[in-house]
This record gives C-alpha cells, structure tokens and sequence, in this order.
C-alpha cells in the first residue's frame, strides 16, 4: 500500500514539473520556431490535464478495482517515459539559449524526435480513454496538485492486518468510557510513541471499529501536522461531519456551523500527529465544542510527551504505545516478505529472516519497509548481505533517520530513489 501511496505521490508530483517544464521561459522560446513540436507538446500537456483530474478517484479506487491499479501502472510507466523526453526537450532548449548567447553554433544532433512524441501522445491518448472506459471522474479535492486529500488517505484502514494492537485498543475505549462517569462533555486521550510505531494505525483501527460506528452519531479525522492551524482543524472537522466541502472564509460562521451540526450529538474525533504545545490554542479549539454536543471523544496522536500532557482531560490516561512483540513483527514481516505466500516455504530465508526482524526493534514501519524492500530478492545471499550491512548500525541522532529506512532506501534502484526526491516536496501525511 505504501508503495501504491509513493506512486500516486510521484504522479502528481511528475505532472507538476511536467507543467513547470513546458512554462519555463527557455522551453517556450524554443517552441516559437518549432510548430510540429509545439503542437504536440501542447496536445500533450491536454492529456496530461486529463489524466490529473482523475488522479485522485484512481488512487482511491485502485485498492478495489485491479483495473484501475493496472490503469495507474500504465499511466505511471508512461509518466517515466514523458518525464525522459520532456527533460530532454527541457536540455535541448537551455542548450540553444546558451548558444544563441554566445553566438557560437556547435549543430548538434536534436536529443529528441517528432515521432517520439508522437509516439507518446498516442500513448497518452489510450490511457486518457481508458480512464473513461473505467469511469474515473474527478472528485473534491482533484486537480492532483501537493495538497493531497490526507483524510481520504488515512481513515480507512490500508493495513491488510492490524497486529497486536487489540488489547491497545480495549484499553483506550475504556479510558473513553471511564470519563463518561465524571460526566465531562468532551474526553481526550493522547496515544504517544514514536514516529512509525503504530499510532496512527491503531487510532485507524478505533475510528473503524464496530463500538465507535454504534456508539457515535459523527466522526470526524483530521491530520494536524506541525502546523497547527485552528481554522484548517475546524473546516476539516465540519467537511468530516457534514460530509460536504464547505468553502466557508469566516471564523464565526465556521465555529457557529459547527455548533448547530454538533447539537445533541456524539462525536467521535481523530486528531492526528499533534505537535502543538501552545495549551491557548488548544483551549479555544475545544471551546468550539462547548456547544451543547452530547458526548465528544477525542483521540490525539502524537510523538511528544508535552503535548499528551496539555490534551489530556484526565492525567494519568496517556496511552503509552508500545513496540510489537518478535512473534507479532514476525508475521507482520513475513506478510511483507512472502506476500500471499507462507514463510514455511522459504525454510532456508526463515533463521536470517528472524535476525533481521530482531534489528527492527519492534517498530512496525520499519519492518514492514524492510520486508517489503527484500520481497523482490528472496536470496539468500542478498538477504545476508542486508543483515550484514553497516548502515544498520549508524547512529540514529547522526542522521535522524531509521536504519531500516535508510537500508531500504539505499538497495532501492535508482528509477524509485528518484521518486523519493519527488516525495519530498509533499507535506508530511503520507504513511
Ligand atoms: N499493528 C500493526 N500491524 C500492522 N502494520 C502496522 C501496525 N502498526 C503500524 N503498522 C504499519 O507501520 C507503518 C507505520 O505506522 P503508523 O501508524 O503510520 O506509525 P506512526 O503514526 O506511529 O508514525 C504503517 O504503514 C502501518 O501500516
Ligand atoms: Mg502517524
């Protein structure tokens, strides 16, 4: 699933510097004396919109329907082929400037040809109809720019399983169910860890479970983020409950819709990867819930200490999110590794498998990275290599970065570490 989540990322990513390329001031001076080119390049930049405004209908469906996933591979694999000619063009265009301004003529051979590009229009034609065959339409939130739909993304649970996470979630319904005999109108309870233990995937596997679709008239899930900004929070929770998009500008009505949608309801509310320690501005969000609402629960995830303590309504009840055990990372491993296969028929992966879940520490992400990155080499050799390998015991603090990650991404050919330099112009949501 991450890595279907990378893909969409290095999507939307690539059509923007796609668009970025054809606008730049060399690239348009360039088509001036080139009408063929010209042409093509615009037809293309047409299918290109095309194909972005479905973009996130894909994404979402591509999970249930195998056609569209195979539709995505396809438009993926023709954005690579794009992304090499348009960076020729892009090459060739700096290359004729630079010469122009020298005045010196070196009649090197064009880097591209028109057929190429047609080539590459024709291909982007068929998938731009097939999007119709399939019935992608454009959805709120389209358009495929940075600001990807983070609720779409995180609410459902992508997890094929969720391991040893029931007892977390027992605690944490009963921590919510204690602070009813108090009779508080609105509970928090910060589920604290580290970054890629589990927090967010058990908060999704409360926000889905049965108890909550009973017991809650609302929900509502909102990634937060270091920027904590109140009016976002707000219109997302309002966006969340009402389920509509709401274009609303003011403040006042935002919190006054609120209210009157919240009215003798009960809410049960996300708040996902915290960072903020201001306590004013977490008083006057909650004000906006002071609003004659039955019951509101709220759960908060975050990785700091602080903030559990400023959002919590009762002190002692912080859940303190632990790693999984070996046999629990064993199976969420071996489910990475082997796929819908059974580790049982890999006898002699299994003992080297073992090791290097015990390096994983007990950090989910990092082995279901791991096990995903050594599922296309199931080689020994490989694997001994992997376990071997320094990068394993660099410090953390030297390079803030987890070893396992690190690994991953060092054996990753190079085609998909360019599509890591692509994610790092998202914001921070993507699991
Ligand atoms: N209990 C679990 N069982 C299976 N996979 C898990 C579990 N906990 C986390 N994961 C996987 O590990 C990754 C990181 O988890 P996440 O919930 O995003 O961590 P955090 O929010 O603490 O940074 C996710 O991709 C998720 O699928
Ligand atoms: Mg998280």
């Amino acid at each position: 699933m991450a890595g279907a989540l990378v893909g969409g990322a290095f999507l939307s990513s690539f059509l923007q510097v796609a668009f970025d390329r054809l606008a730049s001031p060399e690239v348009l001076d360039y088509l001036k004396g080139k009408k063929p080119v010209d042409r093509l390049l615009r037809k293309l930049k047409m299918e290109l919109i095309s194909a972005r405004v479905v973009l996130n209908d894909a994404e979402e469906k591509q999970y249930t329907n195998p056609d569209v996933k195979e539709w995505l591979d396809e438009l993926k694999d023709a954005a690579y082929d794009a992304d090499d000619i348009l960076d020729r063009i892009a090459f060739e265009a700096l290359r004729c400037k630079l010469e122009a301004e020298s005045q010196t003529g070196t009649n090197k051979v064009c880097p591209f040809s028109t057929s190429e590009l047609q080539e590459m229009l024709d291909r982007f034609k068929d998938i731009t109809e097939n999007m119709n065959v399939l019935g992608l339409k454009e959805v709120a939130g389209g358009g495929g720019g940075v600001a990807l739909p983070s609720s779409r993304l995180t609410t459902s649970c992508p997890e094929k399983r969720v391991y040893g996470r029931d007892e977390d979630k027992e605690v944490i319904f009963k921590m919510l169910q204690s602070n009813d005999v108090g009779g508080d109108e609105i509970c928090v309870v910060p589920i604290v860890g580290m970054g890629g233990i589990g927090k967010t995937t058990l908060a999704r596997f409360l926000y889905n479970d049965n108890l909550v679709n009973e017991t809650f008239d609302l929900k509502a899930w909102v990634y937060v983020s270091e920027n904590f900004d109140s009016f976002k929070i707000l219109k997302t929770i309002l966006e969340g409950v009402t389920k509509k998009t709401s274009d609303i500008q003011s403040l006042d009505l935002l919190q006054s819709k609120i209210r009157d949608a919240l009215k003798g309801k009960k809410l049960f509310l996300i708040l996902d990867n915290v960072w903020n320690e201001n306590y004013n501005d977490w008083e006057e969000l909650l004000n906006v819930f002071k609003c004659g609402a039955q019951k509101i629960k709220i759960i908060v995830t975050t990785r700091n200490e602080n903030v559990a303590s400023k959002v919590c309504t009762t002190p002692t009840q912080h859940h303190h999110l632990k790693e999984l055990s070996n046999d629990e990372c064993w199976v969420l491993f071996a489910q990475h590794a082997f796929g819908n296969r059974e580790s049982c028929e890999f006898p002699h992966l299994e003992a080297i498998g073992k090791k290097i879940v015990q390096k994983c520490r007990g950090l989910p992400l990092t082995i279901k990275t791991i096990g995903g990155s050594l599922r296309s080499n199931l080689d020994l050799t490989h694997w001994e290599k992997i376990l071997k390998n320094h990068l394993w015991d660099l410090p953390e603090a030297k390079s803030n970065i987890l070893p396992a990650l690190r690994l991953s991404y060092y054996y990753l050919p190079s085609h998909l570490k360019r599509c890591f330099a692509y994610c790092s112009i998202f914001p921070k949501n993507m699991n």
